[in-house]
């Protein structure tokens, strides 16, 4: 991601965290009426599951410049996840939950622009979680 399309997401990001716990709720809500079996990998209170997201995401944002510290905080994310027995076709399904949900949460202001390096944040994101799932796969 070149630095214009990270300020994009992290500009657009800083206009949903004031309305962080009502956009994770929309995230489920949409991720759920989109496919309801994933609703059984959630064990936990979805409030706080909301809240942890939203500041991993805010986390990663953060790093995004600094490659040599988010990589291995994505991989063993994604190694956690594959615990959770989240599937690699079940990112697919978050990354377009997560966009509908921005488009719902920011209306005109995410623009094209911004929703193509949401698109390739989301991919870099997925990817590094996927590799520290199958590294953790060759592990176990
Ligand atoms: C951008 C990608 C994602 C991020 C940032 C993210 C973030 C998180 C975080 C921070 C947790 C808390 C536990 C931990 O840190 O290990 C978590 C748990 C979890 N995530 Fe994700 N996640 C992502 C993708 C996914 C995908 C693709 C799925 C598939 C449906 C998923 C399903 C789950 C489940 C089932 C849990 C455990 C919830 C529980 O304890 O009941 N996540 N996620």
């Amino acid at each position: 991601m070149n630095t214009i399309q990270i300020a994009l997401v992290r500009n657009s990001f800083a206009k949903v965290q004031p309305i962080a716990t009502d956009a994770a709720a929309l995230f489920y809500a949409n991720l759920f009426a989109a496919d309801p079996s994933l609703r059984a990998l959630f064990r936990g209170d979805m409030a706080h599951q909301g809240q942890r997201l939203m500041s991993m995401l805010g986390s990663a944002l953060q790093l995004l410049d600094r490659p040599a510290a988010l990589v291995p905080v994505l991989r063993n994310l994604g190694a956690r996840h594959a615990g959770y027995r989240v599937l690699p076709t079940h990112y697919d399904m978050v990354g377009a939950a997560l966009l509908k949900t921005l488009e719902q949460g920011l209306g005109d202001t995410f623009t094209a622009e911004t929703r193509a390096a949401w698109v390739d944040l989301y991919a870099v994101i997925a990817r590094t979680m996927l590799e520290g799932a199958s590294e953790a796969a060759v592990a176990a």
